[in-house]
């Protein structure tokens, strides 16, 4: 059904329009225009608006605030409202009450699935697995369509490489190339190939740009940088998500180059819209355009026009352009065009996804009950979790454990259901996650006996567990003394065969405005690991985090670490599965692990520097490093073991120099010299030995992900052309220069065969 009669006009208006995006859809652009000529400006400002849908409860839509709102044509969408009935409640305003039955935008952050909730993204980036990176994209998209959204706000694409910012947790790491490789296929499974199908929805790049360089890795603080380095780092992964197809950007909080990311028009239209043609929706980050007074760049009206000169289409929740556009214009601080640009660019992201020719389109009560938390989806889940850990430890082939004997299952994460799926996973039920103890006893089931204890609460610090464990994620933390919980926990410690610690953080320790200067397991939970380690039995680290931790200590003294994130609703059966050994664990990891906090931010692909350490050495006077630690990592990027072992034979090139337009092919075998299969990331870095600019000390170009039976060999071979050592020099020129170029090879960023060749 169509709403609109397209007019001659309108037909005739379109040469009036300012349209810069190539590729356009003619009928669309006819439909736009025929819509906006009967638009008056209030209902143009209207579509720029997305406020929080405030308290809706079912059936009562019409006596809302924000219902008297969509009435008068003053909100383009609504976010995080949930479940068929109150969202068609609510569109139903807006298509049979509004003057002009604009459909509504539904927008929510389904970050790491919807109710099926997969890994934390840094996790699920651990699998460099972009089959199942998609695939875990495609479910959140079908369950969230089928509950009525049609917009997330993801995949988060920052580069971190600061383990103190909580937020390292919603994205794919250190890596920048593969970081893209992520971006793109998140894109792709959320849009699909079309987005007007009903189980498809819109993504969102965010934060652009660069925020998670923030400062002391603090929220929302400043971040500053060289060009350089947004070209040749920060900006792939936001790029290749544009030219996925995404629909939308969202604006990141941070300044660059001083000036607020949503103010900044070199940014939202040089960067985004003319060199990387990207013709989709830009909406701003919560209030982020209000928080531009307190970064000092105005009152709300400055604020508002800068940003929609800047280039941003949506003002999320703050209300600066509904409030304050229609002045500024008046003043002639704004032009009319810019206000029709940016409703334009609302309109088309609805016209894409099918809304004008079916508002209820996502609204589908039957599918909300057949298609969402089903056993297929969840199963998907369980087996993408275990994909996602990463093996840091694991001497004398402790793990895996045997469904056997007496297994003493202790720590505040044992049994802690509610934090299972980690940071953002606003549409979960907490209730329904498989905490660890119920996992294992589930694998177990009369083999084996499982003794639970918590052993300790979260932190000592009654307070700061409070703020670590907020939107419903308790820990239920235990008020008897310290003493008394350890105690219980070592009763039955000293009872078992083996002991599996669930330690770490809790759900909320990492995401949004949860930074930590102390990037350690809590002082309570060490002390409870050392008293396990004191009875002698095996013990193993089932540790949960949402960053990169400090683990010198723990890696020193306790013989297997399993590091799990958080899992997803599917966690506790994921982990049983690797810890039974049914699973190989396969996860490497994508950011590194440093020996302490000093050391971040720290990342692989670093410079060189002109005072760089001799390898091998931890120190020299003079030289880059530190007094009192050495340069290396806890564990580097791309590390993460397995149940079997892998060999790398040396590289084989198939020719030491090549010219522009040729190819050259880098083989080596690997074989599985183990006692059963199992899966290897084969890493390819380079280094360019002598730059026009000074080049990292290596930057990951490729990756094989593999599969062996004990005893298999695979020649693994990747093509290495001129395109793969392009980089953008100082005049910001994406380039390749002739020299000298080192490739390495190997299971992790540290551990590589190396050969060289050079570019002509
Ligand atoms: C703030 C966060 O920075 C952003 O990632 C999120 O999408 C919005 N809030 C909406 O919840």
């Amino acid at each position: 059904m169509k709403f609109f009669k397209v007019s001659l006009v309108a037909l005739m208006m379109l040469s009036h329009v300012a349209i810069s995006q190539t590729h356009r859809d003619a009928k669309m652009d006819q439909f736009i225009n025929s819509l906006m000529q009967k638009m008056t400006l209030d209902e143009k400002l209207g579509q720029l608006n997305l406020p929080v849908s405030g308290d809706i409860t079912t059936g009562q839509a019409s006596n809302s605030d924000v219902a008297r709102k969509i009435e008068q044509g003053k909100v383009g969408g609504l976010f995080n409202i949930k479940s068929v009935e109150k969202i068609r409640d609510v569109q139903k305003i807006a298509v049979e009450k509004s003057r002009l039955k604009i459909p509504l935008i539904f927008g929510m952050d389904v970050i790491h699935g919807y109710q099926t909730v997969f890994p934390i993204p840094l996790g699920l980036s651990c699998s460099w697995d972009m089959d199942i990176i998609q695939r875990s994209a495609r479910i959140a998209a079908i369950e969230a369509s089928a509950d009525g959204i049609n917009w997330t706000f993801s995949p988060m694409v920052d580069i971190s490489r600061d383990a103190r910012w909580g937020r390292v947790s919603e994205g794919s790491g250190e890596d920048p190339y593969l970081g893209a490789q992520i971006a793109k296929a998140m894109v792709k499974g959320y849009q699909g190939d079309d987005l007007s199908k009903s189980n498809t929805i819109l993504s969102c790049i965010k934060h652009f740009a660069l925020y998670g360089a923030s400062e002391a890795g603090r929220d929302y603080n400043t971040t500053d940088m060289s060009r350089v380095r947004m070209y040749n780092e920060y900006f792939l992964p936001y790029k290749a998500g544009v030219e996925a197809g995404a629909g939308s950007v969202m604006t990141s909080f941070n300044e660059v180059d001083g000036i607020p990311a949503s103010a900044n028009k070199w940014l939202m239209t040089e960067v985004l819209r003319n060199q990387w043609g990207f013709n989709g929706l830009v909406v701003t980050d919560f209030t982020a355009i209000n928080e531009m007074v307190a970064h000092g760049m105005g009152d709300l009206k400055q604020v508002s026009a800068l940003a929609l000169q800047a280039g941003v289409d949506m003002d999320m929740v703050g209300e600066g352009f509904l409030t304050t556009l229609r002045q500024s214009l008046q003043e002639g601080k704004i032009k009319q065009e810019q206000i029709d640009l940016a409703c334009r660019r609302i309109l088309e992201a609805k016209y894409k996804l099918g809304l004008f020719a079916d508002p209820y389109r996502y609204c589908n009560i039957k599918r909300s009950k057949t298609e969402v938390f089903t056993a297929a989806n969840r199963k998907e889940a369980r087996s993408t979790a275990a994909q996602s850990f990463v093996l840091l430890k694991n001497d004398k082939n402790t793990l895996p454990i045997r469904k056997k004997g007496t297994i003493a299952l202790i720590g505040p994460l044992a049994d802690a259901t509610e934090n299972m799926t980690g940071t953002w996973s606003v549409a979960a039920d907490f209730t329904k996650s498989v905490s660890l103890l119920r996992g294992l006893k589930s694998a177990v089931g009369k083999n084996a006996t499982v003794l639970y204890a918590k052993g300790s609460n979260l932190t000592e610090d009654a307070a700061l567990e409070e703020r670590s464990t907020m939107f419903g994620k308790t820990l239920h933390r235990d008020s008897r003394s310290s003493d008394a919980i350890r105690k219980e926990a070592l009763d039955i410690a000293n009872k078992s065969d083996v002991i599996v610690a669930a330690l770490g953080e809790s759900a909320e320790m990492s995401g949004e405005s949860s930074s930590r200067t102390d990037i350690g397991i809590p002082a309570i939970q060490r002390e409870l690991l050392n008293e396990l380690l004191k009875t002698g039995k095996p013990v193993v680290l089932v540790l949960f985090t949402g960053r990169p931790l400090a683990l010198k200590w723990e890696h020193e003294n306790v013989p297997a670490i399993l590091n799990v994130w958080f899992g997803g609703s599917e966690a506790g059966d994921a982990i049983s599965d690797v810890l039974f050994g049914d699973v190989n664990p396969s996860g490497k990891l994508t950011m590194t692990f440093p020996q302490n906090v000093g050391q971040v931010p720290m990342f692989y692909n670093h410079k060189n520097t002109g005072r760089p350490l001799a390898e091998g050495k931890w120190f020299e006077k003079f030289r880059s490093n530190y007094l009192d630690v050495s340069n290396d990592p806890q564990y580097p990027f791309g590390y993460g073991l397995s149940y079997t072992a892998f060999r790398y034979g040396d590289i084989k090139l198939s020719k030491t120099s090549f010219s522009a337009g040729e190819a050259i092919t880098a083989k080596v075998t690997v074989s599985n010299t183990g006692a059963v299969e199992g899966k290897e990331v084969v890493q390819l870095y380079i280094r360019d030995m002598v730059g026009s600019i000074t080049r990292p000390v290596k930057e990951l170009k490729g990756f094989q992900k593999i599969s062996l039976r004990p005893g298999e060999s695979r020649e693994v071979s990747f093509t290495i052309t001129e395109e793969d050592l392009k980089f953008y020099n100082s005049d910001l020129k994406f380039v390749a220069e002739p020299g000298e170029f080192k490739l390495f090879i190997g299971t992790n960023s540290r551990d590589v065969k190396e050969a060289s060749f050079i570019l002509k």
